[in-house]
């Protein structure tokens, strides 16, 4: 898809030959009050009326996310155009831009146009995000409407649309960073598509070594350090705590550090920490079958910091990151760890296995320990880790934990800021007494009050070293049901917050 960016000033009647300039279709906005304004007045002039009469004879009305085409319109350079509602003007939200962008790419995604000149993004003009929102949200939008996951599909059925171009119209004022944004959110809907395709992907296929390759083809394509640690130099780190989760699988288990460069050497990184179980049975604490196969999502974590990574070095963004993520399966085996059994974990604390089915955070602990010797200028780790913050959140939020407010504000300002929303649960001490084992220094589980929190406890025995983060993505990675498939979340959030960290 080819993205650009024209100026056109409609108060100062500078539009640039915008009404005769050539295109399949030009994508106009109408509010609810019919006052047309900017772009629709040119082309209601141009075409002699046209767009004022369709108004006025009630075909379009205006109502949000209403769609309506025009054919063979003349005096104009292009042969279509498309009415959106974009709802009452005093209401115009950043939602209701949403919507209406959204219900116009649906539109012209079921037609053969190839060509369009989108003006929707000048409907904001007025409202605190500027056009440069505008058209991040349009392409990310119209990206989510054209992913496919077809790779183990044996006759995908073709494209059916035409799109390949879109102009996007802005004020004069809003070129260069409207040009600006259409890079940053190629980059993003990039990682995006990775972190979808490798959550999408069959446990079969997108294995531990599957998703170290993942790593590696980053690493290669933009110059980054890749290092991979199999199973010896797993345990020559003693992470006790990491192979006891992977002890029943087949598969190797690998350890996977990736480092983005993007600021001096010396920079304090920051350390994101992904969860890699690529299919979690729940071992020998079995899962019911009912279901289970959305556990080849357990990996979303790991998935958002390769796809976070690749966005990141996209953007070429001014910033230190590294990727840690540990990832093996969780399988039932005569060897699999059992309940009760007790394991060392690299920092050197003992954990009571109670569940081996809460074996996420056995996983992360280890690697939050290595994350150490980065000395970080903070740690987020993120994790499809609990069933209990679907209950609490649902599947809108993700979870944040943080005794850190700085670092949560920031974190939950990116969120706004990506429409990738976190909600912040507590992290108090009270809790850590649920953790308590009579064998060992902690056990791995909390009972079921407040079991995303326990979980979070958890994790943060070890991350005493540097300022640390956690996301809960169980709710949020990916969705159920008939539109079964990954989201790509957290990665906006994710590429937001280091925006933020990098100046830029
Ligand atoms: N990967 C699961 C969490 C999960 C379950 C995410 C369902 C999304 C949907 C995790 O490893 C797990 O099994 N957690 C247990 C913890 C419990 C044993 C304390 C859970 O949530 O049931
Ligand atoms: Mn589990
Ligand atoms: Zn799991």
């Amino acid at each position: 898809m080819d993205f650009s960016i024209k100026g056109c000033d409609w108060t100062k009647g500078e539009t640039k030959g915008f009404a005769t300039g050539k295109a399949d279709c030009i994508v106009l906005g109408v509010f609810e009050a019919q006052t047309l304004s900017g772009a629709a007045l040119d082309v209601d002039e141009a075409t002699g009326g046209l767009v004022s009469r369709v108004v006025k004879a009630g075909d379009m009305d205006g109502k949000s996310g209403k769609t309506l085409f025009l054919h063979e319109v003349a005096g104009i350079g292009a042969s279509r155009v498309l009415l959106v509602g974009l709802g009452k003007q005093d209401a115009f939200n950043q939602k209701a831009y949403r919507d209406a962008v959204r219900a116009a790419w649906r539109a012209l995604l079921a037609t053969r146009i190839a060509q369009v000149t989108f003006t929707l993004a000048q409907s904001l003009a007025d409202d605190e995000r500027g056009a440069d929102w505008g058209v991040r949200e349009a392409i990310l939008a119209l990206r989510g409407e054209t992913y496919r996951f077809t790779a183990m599909k044996s006759k995908p059925e073709p494209v059916q649309y035409g799109l390949k171009r879109v102009v996007f119209t802005v004020d004069s004022d809003d070129v260069k960073p409207a040009r600006d944004a259409i890079k940053r959110a190629v980059a993003l809907a990039n990682g995006m598509d990775l972190t979808r395709d490798l959550g999408n992907l069959p446990g079969s296929v997108c294995t531990p070594t599957y998703l170290a390759n993942t790593a590696k083809t980053i690493a290669k394509d933009w110059k980054l350090k890749v290092d991979v640690l199999g199973l010896k130099q797993i345990e020559a780190l003693k992470m006790g705590s990491f192979l006891s989760v992977t002890r029943g699988s087949v598969e190797p288990p690998q350890f996977i550090v990736l480092h983005y460069q993007g600021a001096a050497a010396k920079a304090a990184p920051v350390v994101l920490v992904g969860k890699g179980i690529t299919f979690d049975t729940g071992g020998i604490s079995l899962k019911p079958g009912e279901g289970m196969d959305e556990m080849k999502y357990d990996m979303c974590g790991a998935g958002s910091v390769l796809g976070t990574i690749r966005a990141v070095a996209e953007m070429g963004l001014k910033i230190n990151v590294v990727g840690i993520i540990p990832t093996c399966e969780n399988m039932p085996a005569g060897n699999a760890t059992k309940p009760g059994d007790v394991v060392t974990s690299m920092k050197g604390l003992t954990i009571e296995v109670l569940n081996t089915d809460a074996e996420g955070r056995l996983i992360l602990c280890d690697a939050l320990t290595y994350a150490e010797r980065f000395k970080p200028a903070a740690v987020i780790d993120i994790a499809t880790l609990t069933g209990a913050c679907i209950i609490a959140l649902g599947h809108h939020n993700s979870g944040l934990f943080s005794k850190d407010d700085t670092l949560a504000g920031e974190l939950l300002d990116a969120s706004r800021e990506a429409n990738d929303p976190a909600w912040r649960l507590p992290l108090d001490d009270e809790y850590q007494e649920q953790l308590k084992s009579n064998f060992a220094d902690v056990a791995n589980i909390g009972g079921r009050p407040a079991g995303s929190v326990t979980a979070a406890c958890f994790l943060s025995r070890f991350t005493d070293a540097y300022p640390w983060a956690h996301l809960d993505i169980a709710g949020t990675a990916w969705k159920s049901g008939a539109a079964k498939g990954a989201t790509g979340r957290p990665v906006p959030l994710l590429a937001q917050f280091l925006i933020d960290r990098a100046g830029q």
